[in-house]
């Protein structure tokens, strides 16, 4: 199979020396990258800035084709380019939801007050969706939903936790989607819950280091894909 991958943050730019972006490191994408490779797969792996440490770490060359970016915009005309070949997508990048509605060329100066305009990011997972729907293709969608849920006991909060994610699921047309708590930034350990838009199949609770998660959802996209 070939595995079109992101990674990692995005990065939007309001100045040369000033952005927005995440918490993203990049680590759980670039384990999914490993996890590909050693399965056997051809990987697609489109990043933002990450620690060249990850980067290193990987093998060079065939079958790995790695895409750095920057910004959300960056990485939607690179999703796109490359999802021709792809026989799934596995959308792990902590996208900026905003951008600023202007770059400034030039430093912006310091002022008592600064109003930045934002304007939403074009969603890339649900473009992919819906064309998906539209072209009724066979490429299969993983998506990640990190939420912290809502409301005032824990049982509540995990509950719409799981209720946002589906929903999230639902929208973007997606085979499965992946909820993880903010906890997940950075660690090498998570707590992952797999849901998938097939009724038929119970979710799975996946805690764990996040090579060994790596390892069992690339597992789960090969039987996706067979199905
Ligand atoms: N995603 C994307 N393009 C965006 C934002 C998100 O492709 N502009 C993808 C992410 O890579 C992830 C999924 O959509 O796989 C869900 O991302 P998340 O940030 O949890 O959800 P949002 O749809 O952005 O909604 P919200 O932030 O309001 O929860």
């Amino acid at each position: 199979m070939h595995i079109l991958i992101t990674a990692g943050p995005t990065v939007e730019d309001i100045d040369p020396v000033r952005f927005i972006s995440n918490r993203s490191t990049g680590k759980l994408g670039f384990a999914l990258a490993q996890a590909a490779l050693q399965a056997k797969h051809q990987v697609t792996l489109i990043h933002g800035p990450v620690d060249s440490a990850l980067i290193t770490g990987l093998p060079h060359g065939k079958p790995l084709k790695r895409i750095e970016i920057r910004s959300s915009d960056e990485m939607f005309s690179a999703v796109m380019n490359a999802v021709g070949f792809a026989d799934a997508v596995i959308m792990n990048a902590a996208v900026a939801d905003f951008q600023p509605k202007r770059s400034s060329v030039d430093k912006l100066k310091k002022s008592a007050t600064l109003t930045l305009e934002l304007r939403a990011t074009a969603d890339i997972l649900k473009h992919l969706g819906d064309h998906k729907r539209d072209a009724k293709e066979r490429l299969i969608l993983v998506g990640f939903a990190l939420e912290t849920g809502e409301g005032e006991t824990p049982p509540e909060r995990s509950r719409t936790a799981i209720e946002f994610a589906r929903r999230k699921m639902k929208t973007k047309n997606l085979d499965a989607i992946v909820l993880n708590s903010p906890d997940t930034i950075g660690s090498d350990e998570g707590d992952f819950l797999i849901l998938f838009s097939d009724p038929e199949k119970p979710s799975e609770l996946a805690p764990g280091a996040k090579d060994k998660f790596a390892r069992h959802l690339i597992d789960i996209v090969q039987k996706l894909a067979r199905r």
